[in-house]
């Protein structure tokens, strides 16, 4: 007998349904570029349990007819292309006519559809790939696409589902993406029955930027518009006083379709260094117009990737384009107050603690800080030195000890956001301006997930609808405390669920908060503080080592500087 057997198309499928549909994500964003394809002006996609149990999406597209509606969910049968010269500059988001069967041969699968011609409505229930009924439906033309128990059948793949906070994370990445793409389309994501994402049609990128990111990020970001006879590069890229080293979000497209490139990424850093800080990554969303046969689409199975006739060239202009955008920024200081649309929004607090003290309305209590009573000098420790507004020097009998401020102040704010966690009072300033900050979805519903923590540590919030949060108090650490700031940081690092699932969370959000609220490296210090710094440090438990492990004091014994000398 021969060892080699011809697959079942079932098996087929299976294996084929492997590379486009990884995860529920992917079936999320196959559904939707299918809505999108089909000329649908209003998509909602609602998840349970990160998509486990239930992805649907329903959309006012054009429908099928009952005989489509079977071919759909047959291998190879797409309405999009009909030969392959069709796939040069082929402008729908799908054309391969193999989403639905993969999706359908690893799930319970549920299709009703009504065309627009007026035909009756036609319902299809297949599972695992078998097609278990076909009847008539009673629906509004469009489409109603029901994905159940994903991978019921192929529990090697249901083992690598990540946590459901990760997979809705990634479906909300999926929509984002897309809704980025189509403005002339309104979205809604709900996931359990929460409002992930709720955008209306949108009149210009920077609208939409707002409804999915926050009116602060679309009005934080500078306009980018390049051109050459060949192609274009329009969008928007952050700020540079904005701009994180970490946590920036980058969205390309090309010819609308969203795509992911690493190098057109960073040639869009390279376009904006010198005018930011070294190391801050800026976010961005730009979209590429490229004549259709100078980019191949079919070369990655979810179509992430796409494949660029001359990439060397379109490298220069994405970096071009984004130098061009921000050299206005540096020729005109006065831009930002009237620059129209991209002016910044302040909030209307200006909130930010710094040397100066309080400001109108902001009352500072007594902080670490604070200049405190003449002559309380920390036995044993003598003059004090800052250098490289880093390190404060200082000498002892022994010889010369180096403090890191950055990890000793860490160090500091972590035992004692640890006692209030545990219990103890937070010292916080009320403020008679609330700051309104404007959060995504993921950090939103991680900041909910996580108010007991940040009210302990004294951040007072409270929702103010959509996905701004007021926050009414906040702690105080040090006059050059900027709360809002550390308080996006927190959010950020919160959402990036670095502390969920750990047994030891109030640890973990000790040491993450230490770390955004502590004064940073590069911060000048008075005496005062360098010495409140001192003391603080040494009343700590475990005053030589920063909440990651490192050193917060180096010594330099005066023998060795001594031998050096040759003394
Ligand atoms: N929501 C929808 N509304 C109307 N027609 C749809 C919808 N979803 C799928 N179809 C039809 O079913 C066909 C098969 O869809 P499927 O996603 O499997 O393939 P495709 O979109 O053509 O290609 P790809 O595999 O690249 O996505 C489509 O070509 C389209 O004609
Ligand atoms: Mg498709």
């Amino acid at each position: 007998m021969s060892k080699i057997e011809v697959l079942s198309d079932a098996v087929a499928d299976q294996i084929a349904a492997g590379e486009v549909v990884e995860r529920p994500a992917s079936v999320v964003k196959e559904l939707v570029e299918n809505a999108l394809d089909a000329g649908a002006t209003d998509i909602s996609i609602a998840l349970e349990t990160g998509g486990r149990s239930l992805i649907r999406v329903i959309d006012n597209g054009e429908g099928m007819e009952r005989e489509d509606a079977l071919l759909a969910i047959e291998r190879h049968a797409t309405s999009k292309i009909r030969n392959a010269a069709d796939l040069v500059g082929v402008a729908s988001y799908g054309f391969r006519g193999e989403a639905l069967p993969a999706i359908a041969s690893i799930s319970k699968f549920e299709l009703e559809t009504t065309p627009r011609s007026g035909s009756e409505g036609t319902r299809v229930v297949v599972s695992g790939g078998r097609v278990d009924a076909v009847e008539p439906a009673v629906r509004q033309s469009g489409t109603t696409i029901s994905v159940r128990r994903i991978f019921f059948n192929t529990p090697a793949r249901r083992k690598f589902l990540r946590s459901q906070a990760a997979e809705t994370r990634a479906c909300v990445d999926a929509i984002t993406l897309l809704a980025l793409a189509r403005l002339d389309v309104s979205f809604k994501l709900t996931s359990d029955d929460r409002v992930l994402i709720d955008v209306p049609q949108a009149g210009s990128v920077a609208e939409r930027i707002g409804g999915l990111f926050g009116r602060e990020m679309a009005e934080g970001m500078i306009p980018v518009d390049h051109q050459t006879p060949t192609l274009s590069v329009r969008g928007y890229i952050q700020r540079p006083a904005d701009a994180r080293p970490t946590g920036r979000k980058a969205f390309l497209f090309v010819n609308g379709r969203p795509f992911k490139d690493p190098f057109l990424v960073r040639a869009a850093e390279t376009g904006f260094r010198g005018a930011a800080t070294p190391g801050t990554k800026p976010s961005m969303v730009l979209s590429l117009e490229v004549p259709g046969e100078a980019v191949d689409v079919n070369v990655h199975p979810a179509k992430q990737e796409v494949r660029f006739k001359d990439r060397y060239f379109l490298e220069k202009c994405v970096e071009e384009a984004v130098r061009g955008a921000l050299s206005p920024v540096e020729s005109a200081p006065g831009w930002e107050g009237g620059g129209g649309t991209v002016a910044r929004w302040h909030g209307g607090t200006g909130f930010h603690a710094s040397g100066s003290g309080a400001q109108d309305g902001v009352e500072l209590p007594p902080s670490f800080f604070a200049p405190e009573e003449e002559g309380t000098v920390a036995p044993g420790i003598g003059e004090l030195l800052q250098v490289f507004n880093t390190f404060i020097v200082c000498e002892t009998s022994e010889g010369l000890t180096f403090i890191d401020q950055h990890s000793a102040h860490e160090r500091i704010i972590f035992e004692s956001a640890m006692r209030q966690l545990e219990g103890d009072e937070a010292v916080s300033q009320r403020l008679l301006i609330p700051i309104t900050v404007d959060l995504n979805s993921n950090e939103l519903e991680a900041v909910e997930a996580h108010s007991d923590v940040l009210a302990s540590v004294g951040f007072e919030i409270e929702p103010f609808g959509g996905r701004t949060v007021m926050v009414h108090a906040t702690p105080n650490p040090h006059p050059r405390f900027d709360a809002k700031a550390c308080f996006e940081e927190l959010a950020t690092d919160l959402a990036r669920e670095r502390f969920g699932s750990l047994p030891n969370r109030l640890h973990r959000f000790a040491a993450t908060y230490g770390c955004r609220a502590a004064v940073k490296a590069g911060q000048k210090l008075s005496a005062s503080e360098m010495r409140n710094l001192l003391v603080g440090l040494f009343a700590c438990d475990l005053p030589p080592h920063d909440v990651h492990g490192r050193p917060t004091i180096v010594r330099l014994q005066r023998e060795e500087l001594e031998r050096k000398f040759g003394r």
